[in-house]
């Protein structure tokens, strides 16, 4: 299989350059797979004048599987709207397809110090966000500026979501809560927006195809509340792009670190688009301090879904969890006064138990 790596900006290249380490250790297994790096985000528009470099796109096209960094930096951030870095992730997931976001987030018992939640709340987490990540007030038109009837300067975008969009991702997280606790919680806001009725109506329609799962519905503002009071209380959760965006970062505090989430975005043909649910966080960019481990996560996640390969995908989680529990930190993760270590280090660790675990 192809994977096409695309580092990004800030501290994309060096936590890509960790799991491209552990592809390196597979390949010398003898698993057949190659690579092929490209810029995308601030990096495409220094190569190219655009965040999605022809090419760029073309090799992701390709490609059976991508790796992505992150992107952004301040250095893009006085660009017009179309030439900022987050463009280039946006058009390329809307470019292939990619409209099923999945975010796990998983608290491993030896980061529970380290969330921000009592331990007595959050051990044991282990909850799926499925994003919708192709539709949503995101990508609604019309949108721009305007002046409106009193002659003043006004922003709007649009909220839309058609009912086919609806069902594929609903669909999604039917078939997620199958594979786990059986439990879908649809998150809207139903008592206020329109879409929202309609996407409720829509999720509450399909459901009869999935006697086997319990469904739910919350409002997102209870949700956003419920994830800190008792998050335990969801299997897998399924909301649009923008609740989606703002749900996941605040899960993502609950297992210790923005860190550790990986994230896997999804076409109806299982082809993928893999990265770490964090920024570019350019205030760590080229330090040796970034956490890797949600990039290598990233990574198990591709060979689950895009690779059919389980087993690989397993194997790369035990070896993260292993240095884990040997007590390899890196900064982010790390309790107070505890001795931390860099991204290549930690690198280094997760090499080093993958071979150890083979
Ligand atoms: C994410 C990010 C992106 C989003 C940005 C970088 C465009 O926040 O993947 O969650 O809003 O989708
Ligand atoms: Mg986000």
């Amino acid at each position: 299989m192809k994977i096409a790596i695309l580092p990004g900006d800030g501290i994309g290249p060096e936590i890509v350059a960790q799991a491209q380490r552990v592809i390196d250790v597979l390949r010398d297994e003898g698993l057949a797979v190659t690579t092929e790096t490209a810029p995308v985000g601030g990096a495409g528009v220094d190569a190219a004048g655009d965040p999605l470099p022809e090419a760029t796109l073309a090799l992701a096209g390709t490609a059976d599987a991508i790796l992505m960094g992150a992107v952004g930096g301040p250095k893009y951030d006085t660009l017009p709207r179309e030439k900022r870095p987050e463009q280039g992730l946006l058009r390329l997931r809307k470019a292939l397809g990619l409209f099923a976001n999945l975010r796990p987030a998983i608290l491993y018992p030896e980061l529970a110090a380290a969330s921000s939640l009592k331990p007595e709340i959050v051990s044991g987490l282990d909850i799926v966000i499925v994003r919708e990540l192709t539709g949503d007030i995101y990508f609604g038109q019309p949108r721009g500026r305007r002046k409106n009837a009193a002659g003043e300067d006004e922003g709007f975008d649009t909220m839309h979501y058609s009912v086919p969009e609806i069902e594929r991702i609903a669909r999604v997280g039917f078939a997620t809560a199958r594979q786990r606790g059986r439990k879908l919680c649809s998150v809207d806001k139903a008592n206020v927006l329109d879409t929202s009725i309609l996407w409720r109506e829509t999720v509450t329609r399909l459901a009869a195809e999935y006697p086997d799962v319990t469904l739910s519905h919350m409002y997102v503002d209870n949700a956003a509340m419920q994830l800190v009071r008792n998050p335990k209380q969801f299997d897998v959760i399924v909301t649009g792009n923008m609740f989606g965006d703002i749900l996941s970062d605040e899960a993502s505090m609950l297992a210790g670190s923005i860190g550790m989430l990986p994230s896997a975005s999804l076409d109806a043909n299982q082809k993928g688009l893999y990265e770490p649910i964090h920024g570019s966080a350019p205030d760590l960019a080229g330090q040796d301090k970034a956490n890797p481990l949600a990039t290598i996560l990233s990574l198990a996640m591709l060979f689950r879904h895009s690779a059919a390969r389980p087993d690989v995908a397993e194997r790369i989680e035990r070896a993260v969890h292993r240095v884990l529990a040997q007590g390899h930190r890196t900064g982010d993760i790390a309790l107070p006064g505890e001795r931390t270590m860099g991204t290549r280090a930690m690198g280094d660790a997760v090499v080093a138990a993958l071979r150890e675990a083979r």
